[in-house]
């Protein structure tokens, strides 16, 4: 049994690392200031035979970081503002969260002396590639397009000069467009999946931002926990950022249409102006990942689609 703190936890991403730890029996400490998390997302992790304790406060916040640190030997680090077009809409707000938030924690982190911590960054790093519909690779220099690709540039350069300087064991995963039950559907600034997917099950008009036609490597969570496991063990992946992703792009249409096909709602889009900051295609390389973390996705985009089609059709979406 280890004790690891999950910053984020009550998010959609981090809840779901929660309930896979507690349930191989591990001690689970979640820190989260509930700004978009919910703690009804950790219900499914309260079931033992592991343990969660619940920690409400704020990664701005250096002593409330330490205090979380206490006893832990692994750091799941998803706390942040989780958005491009938030970041573009207030940026100063992204970089408190996602930068000096992020410094908070790998300074009390090196103070505690864990074991090793994971920080979730994002394939926004990359910006467009050229040519444009080229596999993503981690040797590609950074071309940050938004204050949120930024902020996560940033946290990277951080945590990889933390290993260097102080020996603190980091590695930063790289996801790309992840999706699973309990991604809020609702918010403003919600992802395209669930978003797509309520409008539909709601009988509305999905809104589709530009031509429809730009893609992502959308990915299931499952892969995303399978990663962050590997991750705190793999002997090689310190210092290092790491795609993980499914390695296939699909285009918001294609999406559509399948997601039209699983609910059985007609899907007409709406069309809108473009995003600010939106990145146009979106396809990872997946070697790093094999060769360091012995990753292979194992929910491909499709079964992943009709597991969270089937769960919000039986109102289980939260389960
Ligand atoms: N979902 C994706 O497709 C995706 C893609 C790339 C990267 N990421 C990264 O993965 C991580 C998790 O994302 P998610 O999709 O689960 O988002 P989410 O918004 O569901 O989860 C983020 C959690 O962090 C918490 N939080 C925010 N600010 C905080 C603060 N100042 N102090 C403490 N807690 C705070 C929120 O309340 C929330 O519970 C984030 O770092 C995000 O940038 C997500």
């Amino acid at each position: 049994m280890s004790a690891y703190l999950i910053t984020g936890g009550a998010g959609f991403i981090g809840s779901h690392l929660a309930e896979t730890l507690v349930k191989q029996g591990h001690r689970v400490r979640v820190l989260d200031n509930l700004s978009t998390g919910k703690e009804a997302n950790l219900e499914p992790a309260s079931g033992g035979p592991g343990e969660l304790d619940f920690l409400e406060g704020d990664i701005r916040e250096l002593d409330t970081c330490q205090r979380a640190m206490e006893g832990m030997d692994y750091v799941l680090h998803q706390a942040a503002r989780a958005s491009v077009p938030r970041s573009v809409a207030d940026p100063l707000a992204t970089n408190a969260v996602n930068v000096n938030g992020s410094l908070n924690l790998l300074y009390a982190a090196k103070e505690a002396q864990v074991k090793r911590m994971v920080l979730a960054s994002s394939s926004s790093v990359y910006g467009n590639v050229d040519p444009p519909d080229a596999p993503k690779v981690e040797s590609q220099p950074p071309r940050p397009m938004s204050p949120y690709a930024a902020s996560k540039v940033s946290m990277e350069h951080y945590a990889s000069a933390f290993y260097q300087v102080y020996g603190l064991e980091t590695v930063c995963l790289r996801y790309f467009n992840i999706f699973g039950p309990r991604q809020d559907p609702d918010s403003p600034y919600a992802a395209v999946i669930p978003k797509f997917l309520f409008c539909l099950l709601q009988g509305e008009r999905p809104p589709v931002h530009g031509d429809g036609r730009q893609s992502r490597d959308f990915t299931y969570i499952d892969n995303v926990v399978a990663a962050n496991l590997a991750a705190c063990a793999a002997p090689d992946a310190p210092g290092q950022a790491i795609n993980v992703a499914a390695g296939v792009s699909h285009d918001l249409l294609e999406l559509l249409d399948i997601l039209g096909e699983l609910t059985g709602k007609p899907r007409e889009p709406e069309f809108q102006e473009s995003r600010a900051a939106d990145v146009y295609y979106s396809l990872a390389d997946l070697s790093k990942a094999r060769e360091l973390l012995g990753y292979e996705p194992k929910v491909d985009f499709r079964e992943g689609l009709g597991r969270l089609a089937a769960l919000a059709q039986e109102g289980r979406y939260l389960a």
